[in-house]
């Protein structure tokens, strides 16, 4: 191994102990569950709630810009811009209902001549019987009135899962950019 500075070795042993920490189940429980998954049933899980995307206010900000392309500031479609979100979920419209998890990942404006998004990222539940699990979404979200995004895959509670989250935008503050949206997730999983 090459010498590492000290500062990265800090970041490496701060990874390692997080994934001890956050991870139940070791590498022998999930193959136990391979295992016996001929014979498990298979469970249809719907979620509701609203995802809260925000870049000012009074409220702490939940999604920051981190690159754009050359053209991007001149491009009508803000093409090639790139967003890094950890947004909460909440049980109802407003931002201090139950938090019941978060959406950590990313969004880039990936149509040249169309408003469309590429969406990569997980829904991190952090409450109830899906503590600790997650859903991951993979696709397209183009500026229509119903969004629809593939689930591709989840751990915990939900591995192997695949499904759909329709979205539905709510409210968008002009001035701020300030995004509410409501989604319904549909999910198979065992
Ligand atoms: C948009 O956000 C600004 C700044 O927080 C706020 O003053 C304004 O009332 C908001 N507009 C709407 C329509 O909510
Ligand atoms: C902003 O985040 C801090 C630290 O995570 C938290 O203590 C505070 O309550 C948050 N403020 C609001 C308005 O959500
Ligand atoms: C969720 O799980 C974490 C880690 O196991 C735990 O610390 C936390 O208290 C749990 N939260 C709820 C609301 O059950």
């Amino acid at each position: 191994m090459e010498k590492l500075g000290i500062p990265v070795m800090i970041l490496l042993v701060a990874i390692a102990m997080q994934m001890v920490d956050c991870v139940e189940e070791g590498a022998k429980e999930v193959e136990e569950w391979f295992d016996k998954l001929p014979y498990a049933k298979q469970k249809v899980t719907k979620l509701h709630f609203f995802f809260h995307d925000r870049f000012a206010g009074k409220h702490n900000i939940t999604a920051v810009r981190v690159a754009h392309g050359p053209g991007t500031d001149k491009s009508p479609t803000s093409f090639g811009l790139v967003f890094v979100m950890d947004d909460p979920l909440t049980e109802g419209m407003k931002p201090t209902t139950k938090e019941l998890g978060r959406a950590q990942g990313l969004y880039a404006f990936s149509g040249r001549d169309e408003l469309s998004l590429l969406m990569s990222f997980n829904l991190v539940f952090t409450t109830g019987e899906f503590n600790g699990s997650t859903l991951t979404i993979l696709g397209r979200n183009p500026a229509v009135p119903h969004r629809e995004m593939p689930i591709v895959g989840g751990s915990g509670v939900f591995r192997l899962a695949c499904g759909v989250a329709s979205a539905q935008l709510r409210s968008f503050n002009m001035t701020t950019g300030n995004a509410l949206i409501e989604y319904n997730v549909v999910v198979i999983h065992y």
